[in-house]
Order: structure tokens, then sequence, then C-alpha cells
């Protein structure tokens, strides 16, 4: 990645007096009782705090968004304060949330202050050069370290770094960059991809880009009964989306031309309706009838994949189920494929919001090399678009 390094600001004893703004992406479910319920992120976030500490920062000071408030209006479940509990915990320091930020804060180097949520502030969503400007003036040092928000052009994200004096990547946002570019980029060969989830459309893009890297691209969800539909195989009344047959087709040429592949299922489960108490029945794919709903890959396929998995010592990336895995009689193909991804020798890469709840219900996680910690910046870069966190962090890095 092409920027100026958080780390090595830290190395070189740059960061000693300094004051130090992190942009962090700590954009956590709440349980209902407001506490945090997944605190993944938070964890993810600690380094480029605790670096800061440990580097000798005078001040430290860390923001994020929560949510999707409305600029200028908060409400009670817009606070950043239940993440500041965790925060606190985790950090074993004392945490300040500071709600009236932008004008200018103090504090000292015993404590976090944690700025709360900066898309209350007018201006944030649309990168307002004049709330750029102002926080910039705030620190002696940015670090982007939200590699979740990293696709989105904010005034936290992208025009604070414009005008800050220093502008650096944090070392979560170096990781989350290095490991999706190490697959994308340059990736150890074979490169298997799983890009599955109920939608062509959502994730054309990805297919598209795709084609043009991997060796052997497996689809599924509802992706895949499109993908069978141009492969001219029965479907009956699964979810498809007829308007992109072609759109499929032409993924399934492109990686032809390349003497890569998409391995379609030679057998599937199927229900007469999509309900977790649907009688699930395996049926090779051609016996598919008119009112069968395929809801996930048959044994057979599974197993196949999951051999080719297992024995890849190139790279894997994975995003998106193969089957409806919520319930228990379709999960069997995405459970297979779970147990596949942790037994390879390969490079495994996973990410996105299904993927990662489907790692978790099969207890993979510590066996996966790289668990992305975004949903949109993640699909974006292997849609292969230049997030805007990158762009401008490399920017600087000329200047
Ligand atoms: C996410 O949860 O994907 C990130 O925090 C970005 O949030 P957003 O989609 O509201 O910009």
């Amino acid at each position: 990645m092409q920027a100026k390094k958080f780390t090595d600001l830290v190395v070189a004893g740059a960061v000693r007096g300094k004051r130090v703004f992190i942009r962090a992406d700590l954009n956590v479910p709440l349980a209902a009782d407001g506490t945090v319920a997944d605190d993944t992120r938070i964890r993810a976030s600690l380094p480029a705090i605790r670096l800061a500490r440990e580097g000798g920062a005078a001040l430290v000071m860390v923001t994020s968004h929560l949510g999707r408030p409305k600029e200028g209006e908060p409400k009670p479940e817009d606070t950043l304060a239940p993440v500041g509990k965790r925060l606190e915990a985790l950090l074993g320091v004392p945490v300040r949330l500071v709600t009236q930020w932008v004008d200018g804060v103090s504090g000292n180097a015993d404590e976090v202050l944690l700025l709360e949520n900066c898309r209350l502030n007018i201006g944030e969503k649309k990168n307002s050069p004049e709330l750029a400007q102002k926080i910039a003036k705030l620190a002696d040092i940015f670090v982007h370290d939200a590699f979740g928000t990293a696709h989105r052009a904010e005034a936290t994200t992208y025009g604070v770094f414009e005008y800050a004096p220093v502008a650096c990547a944090g070392p979560l946002l170096v990781e989350e960059v290095e490991a999706i570019e190490r697959v994308i980029a340059n990736p150890p060969r074979p490169l298997i991809a799983i890009v599955a989830g109920s939608k062509v459309s959502t994730k054309l893009t990805i297919l598209q880009n795709l084609a043009e890297k991997v060796d052997t691209l497996i689809v599924g969800g509802g992706i895949l009964n499109t993908f069978l539909l141009a492969a001219g195989k029965p479907v009956g009344k699964s979810l498809i989306e007829p308007d992109l047959v072609g759109e499929a087709r032409a993924v399934m040429e492109k990686l032809a031309r390349r003497g890569a592949a998409v391995p379609l299922p030679e057998d599937v489960v199927v229900a007469p309706e999509f309900k977790a108490d649907a009688p699930a029945t395996v049926k090779a794919i051609d016996a598919v009838g008119p009112d069968d709903m395929i809801l996930d890959v048959g044994p057979t396929f599974a197993e196949a994949i999951a051999r080719r998995i297992e024995n890849t010592s190139g790279a894997v990336v994975w995003n998106g189920p193969l089957g409806v895995f919520e319930f228990d009689a379709f999960a069997k193909g995405t459970e297979r494929l779970a147990r596949a991804i942790a037994a390879s020798p390969a490079f495994t890469l996973a990410g996105g919001g299904d993927t990662i709840a489907a790692i978790e219900k099969f207890g993979i996680a510590s066996k996966v090399s790289y668990i992305s910690t975004g949903g949109g910046a993640f699909l974006e870069m292997l849609e292969g678009k230049q997030l805007p966190a990158i762009e401008i962090l490399a920017r600087r890095a000329q200047s």
C-alpha cells in the first residue's frame, strides 16, 4: 500500500509529544439493551490507539460514525457512549466521550478521547471542505484506520486527510488492504474465489473483475441459480434474475477463454418453499422440477469443491454462503465449504456480513488466514475499485 504508515512514524519517534487523531470504524451492532453486541471492530481498532499511546502522543483522539444518523440532530441511539465503555474496558485506560469537538478539544496523555459520532456533524457525509478544514486543525497527525469506511469519501474519511498536517494509514487499514491486494493483485496460484449471495446484480462487478483473475470461480446462493439458467439447466421456481442471464454467460465465457472455469453443481438441495422446516431433498440438477426451489448445493458438488479447496496451496477468497445456511436443512453446502477453507493450506481471505455469520456459526474463525472487518469496503476492493482512503493517502504520501 502506497501511504505513509503510522507504525513507521511511531518507530521513528515522530509521534512523541504530538496530538494524534484516529479515524476508526467503530460502527458496531448494538444489542436491544444498548450495549455492544459484537466488539470485533473495536478490538481491531486497538492496535492504532495503543501505538499512539506507546509512541508518546500528547493526546489521542478517536472518532467513528455509528449508524447513519441525521446530521445536526443527535438521538439517544446515535451516541458512541456504549462503544466508549467497551473501548475503555479493552484498553484499560480512561476513555472520555467528547460530544462537541469540532471547534477544539483539550485533554491529556493519560486518557483517550472518544469524539462523538462524526456523522452528527453537519457536512460529514458530503465531505464539506469547511468541516474537514476545521477538523484538520485538531491534531498534528491524522491516522486513517477505518477500513470499513474506506470506500466512503466523507469529511473524516477523506477531506480531513487532504488538509491534515500529516496524513497516514493506521495498522488495521494497512493490514486489510495488504491482505486483499495479496489475493487480488498478485495472488499465489491457483486462486479460487467463492462469490455467493442472493443476487447477481449486487455482485456483478465482483464477478466480472474476478473472472479476469481467478482460476476457479465458485458461485452459490441465488447467484448460482442464474448461472444454472445460463447453462441451460432447470431451476424450477428458484430465485433467479432473468435479465442477468446474459451477464452470467459472459462471465463464464470470459473464464473459459482464460482456461479457467465456473464449476456448476451436478446435484442440489431443493424444497417446495423457502422455510426452515421445508422438506429438503437432494436432486440431480437435471431432475429439478417446476415446483422446486434450489436452496443449497448438493453433497457431491460440495465435496468436490471442498476437496479442491483443501488441496490447493494457492489462495482462496470467500464472499457469500452457498445456500440458505440460516436454515440447518440447507446449511450443509456452506458448512462443508467452511470446513474446507479451515483445513486449506492456502492463504484464505473472507469478508462480508453473511460470510462472517457463517464463519461464526461453524466456528472456524481462527482457521481463516484473514477475515476482513469491512462490508462494502471489502466488496469494492474485490470489484477492483480504488477506495477513496487509499487514493488520498497515496496522494499525500507523495507531497
Ligand atoms: C459498514 O458497516 O459497512 C461501515 O461502517 C460503513 O457504514 P456505511 O455503509 O453506513 O457507510
